[in-house]
């Protein structure tokens, strides 16, 4: 198989724990059109998780930023459902060894499984790419991805002053964790190459 960072080559496909069947893949520019739509469709309160702020139109440059990546220090992964995007889940490099990963999922395809699995794609993605250590900003009232990350034994902590919760963990340890967690049936079914 290549590297999971490489935007050729590879797209699973995943059967959520209600059944639903979905593509995941690295993005592509050519995404740009189905990031935006998607984007329009979210709630609110998703919106907020994700960008702490009212955010409701991507700009152009984002919507750039977003979708032109160099699979390296800059990596997205997208859901595709019914030929709609439906999720997309990212690292940035930071520091030479470490990466901020962040999630936004559709709120009809949220709590089926879907945080977990883009959360290994982009562990084995950083870990191709050198990176060691993950580090995400969550709400604390975002109870969901605390659950996400919780259950990958991420450690968090609150500095003075700081209105979100900061998680980190180290890739091996996280890898092997979330080897385990989709080792049952109804996570990744099938890989093609
Ligand atoms: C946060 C978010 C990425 C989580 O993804 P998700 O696909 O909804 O999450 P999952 O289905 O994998 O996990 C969440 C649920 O599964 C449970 N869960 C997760 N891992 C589990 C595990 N290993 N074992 C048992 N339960 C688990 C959680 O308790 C939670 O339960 P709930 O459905 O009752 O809420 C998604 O909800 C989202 O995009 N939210 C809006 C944007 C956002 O919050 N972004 C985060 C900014 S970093």
């Amino acid at each position: 198989m290549g590297r999971v960072a490489d935007p050729d080559g590879w797209a699973d496909e995943v059967v959520l724990r209600d059944g639903r069947r979905c593509e995941v893949r690295p993005i592509t520019a050519d995404d740009a059109s189905a990031l935006t739509a998607f984007h329009a469709r979210l709630s609110a309160k998703s919106i907020y998780f994700r960008f702490f702020a009212p955010y409701p139109v991507l700009t152009a440059d984002d919507v750039e930023r977003f979708t032109v990546v160099d699979y390296r220090d800059r990596f997205a992964v997208v859901v595709i459902a019914n030929d709609l995007l439906v999720g997309v889940a990212r690292y940035e490099r930071m520091a030479q060894t470490e990466a901020e990963i962040a999630f936004l999922i559709e709120d009809t395809y949220q709590g089926a499984g879907l945080g977990t699995i883009l959360l290994e794609r982009l562990a084995v993605a950083a870990s191709d790419s050198g990176i060691s250590r993950l580090v995400a900003e969550v709400m604390p009232s975002n109870t969901r991805m605390i659950a996400v990350f919780e259950h990958a034994g991420f450690t968090s902590h609150q500095a003075t002053g700081d209105a979100f919760l900061t998680f980190e963990a180290g890739v091996d340890p996280l890898l092997a964790m979330l080897r385990s967690l989709l080792s049952h049936p109804g996570s990744i079914e099938e890989r093609h190459e």
